[in-house]
């Protein structure tokens, strides 16, 4: 796009805001020849009682939008200048009627939007004061500023007591019974994929003693257990029984504040599974319907009923394991508010401890896309209020948002949000969104991160190192067979890594 800046502003930052309308635009000063590329002209000025204005023309096709902001010099400021508030807000006067909306998150791109609400807690600022510089300053809607506040307040609250020494263990299982057609995790699901799970799991608990090993040699100690997917429940009873027990063997599972099985699909959890699963230690499943209308079900290949889900939740329930979480996802093709909010309201009335309610992401490589499948009309202003009303209808029910997360091209930029019922939060996914604490993870596609963590004030300090396992379960056996062969000198993928990284002089 072109991008013509009259007066002393930092270009970047007037990039920042332009990109919020025009995501990934890149940016010229003059006119491309031939080429109909959006224009924004931003001009910057002082007036005789001191306030700051600006005006901004922009300019899209034949459509033209003007704003002009003024900012007084006694409005209260607080991080950045009058002169770039003057322009954030006519930028986004402009854009508004220039393309219809407002982006919710406001200049916040990143994926953790209760960052900086958290860094401007952590700075005394007061909840007041921080919804109003996240509302004045950072553009975001009032709504969105108060739940980037919750969310800080409450890993704020969840995270007082981190002990250097505690870390998690991250066990992945990329395989499912079918693959979602929205879905572009890794994960193995065709019949020949799915017999290797057996030889995966003997890799896995090659690892596992290299893990466990190594956080004996660190001295640390394990606070939670997490076994993702991909679906871990595909795993038969059989296989299930022998990786669950051999994590017992290894840890003391009664130790653990949080042990995590992410069951996952309705149509692979059992009776017997949740009996292994509880007999080992599980506290926490997820169930996950994603949406309970079962028109949408079919269209995006779960290949299980809204009933299925009932009941795998109930089978959850009775087995007795402290903590059930429900994902959702919102805005998903096909699906419209009504949908979405009675799918909410049936969950919430299970009362699971979790519910963690995502927005739909268009993912590249999903199977929906290729096969350019006509699902994708996407409603984004039902996400929209689908979301909000998720926020609400939580908080009525006695949930608080503890974590929070976006991903890219999500419908209407939307976030992820996990609610929790009082003292049933995940940690585990606390720890993993704020790097504030080491996850050695095994597996394929699994990824450790090292952290040395700093306490708020120091947390520039805070150091973080990532190993990555490789990505395929293909790819990860043949490592494998190389590493038990002894082909790469045998040595552990983690132990060297991790002694090195801790012992590190800064340290
Ligand atoms: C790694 S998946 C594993 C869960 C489990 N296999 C299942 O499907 O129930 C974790 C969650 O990510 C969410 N998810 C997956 N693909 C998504 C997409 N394209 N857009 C939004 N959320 C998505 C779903 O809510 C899903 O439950
Ligand atoms: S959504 Fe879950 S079950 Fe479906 S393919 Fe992805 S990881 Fe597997």
């Amino acid at each position: 796009m072109i991008l013509k800046i009259d007066g002393d502003l930092n270009r970047y930052y007037v990039q920042s805001l332009c990109m919020v309308f025009f995501p990934g635009a890149t940016f010229s000063e003059s006119e491309l020849p031939g080429e109909e590329v959006p224009e924004v002209y931003v001009r910057t000025t002082a007036d005789g009682e001191g306030a700051d204005i600006a005006y901004v023309k922009m300019k899209l096709n034949d459509k033209v939008c003007e704003a002009t902001e003024r900012v007084m010099p006694n409005e209260d400021i607080t991080i950045a200048t009058r002169a770039s508030v003057a322009v954030g807000r006519a930028i986004f006067a402009a854009g508004k009627e220039l393309l219809g909306h407002i982006p919710p998150w406001g200049i916040l791109t990143g994926i953790r939007p209760a960052k900086i609400a958290g860094g401007l807690l952590a700075d005394g600022r007061g909840i007041i004061r921080t919804k109003k510089i996240l509302r004045d300053e950072y553009f975001l809607n009032p709504q969105k500023a108060a739940l980037a506040v919750s969310v800080a307040s409450q890993e704020a609250k969840l995270l007082k007591k981190i002990d250097r020494k505690s870390c998690s263990l991250y066990v992945s299982i990329p395989f499912c019974p079918s693959r979602c057609a929205y879905c572009s995790f890794v994960s193995y699901t065709t019949p020949r994929l799915l017999s290797l799970i057996d030889e995966y799991v003997d890799a896995l608990l090659f690892d596992l003693t290299d893990a466990v090993e190594t956080i004996k040699a660190l001295g640390m100690h394990l606070e939670t257990v997490y076994i993702g997917g991909g679906t871990p429940t595909t795993l038969d009873e059989k296989q299930l029984e022998r990786l669950l027990s051999a994590i017992s063997s290894h840890i003391d599972t009664s130790l653990l504040t949080e042990f995590t099985l992410e069951a996952g699909r309705p149509d692979t959890i059992t009776e017997r599974k949740l009996e292994i699963a509880k007999k080992y230690g599980v506290t926490r499943v997820s169930v996950n319907p994603q949406t309970l209308n079962d028109e949408i079900l079919r269209e995006i290949g779960r290949k299980h009923t809204a009933e299925d889900f009932f009941r795998a939740f109930e089978l959850a329930r009775a087995s007795g394991i402290r903590d059930i979480n429900v994902d959702l996802i919102a805005g998903l093709p096909g699906d419209d508010f009504k949908s979405f909010s009675e799918t909410l309201d049936r969950v919430i009335e299970l009362s699971p401890t979790n519910i963690t309610v995502h927005t739909f992401c268009v993912k590249k490589a999903s199977d929906a896309l290729r096969n350019n499948s006509g699902i994708y009309s996407l409603a984004s202003q039902d996400a929209a209020k689908s979301i909000s009303y998720s926020q609400i209808k939580t908080k009525f029910a006695g949930y608080k948002p503890y974590y929070m997360y976006r991903q890219k091209n999500s419908v209407g930029n939307l976030e992820n949000v996990g609610f929790s019922l009082d003292a049933h939060e995940g940690m585990y996914n606390v720890y993993m969104m704020e790097e504030v604490q080491t996850i050695f993870a095994i597996g394929a596609g699994a990824v450790t991160k090292l952290v040395d963590y700093r306490a708020p004030g120091e947390e520039g300090k805070t150091r973080i190192k990532r190993i990555f396992r490789e990505k395929y379960p293909y790819e990860y056996l043949r490592e494998h067979e190389r590493r038990r062969t002894n082909d790469v000198g045998a040595k552990p993928p983690l132990l060297e890594a991790a002694v090195e990284f801790f012992s590190d002089d800064n340290n």
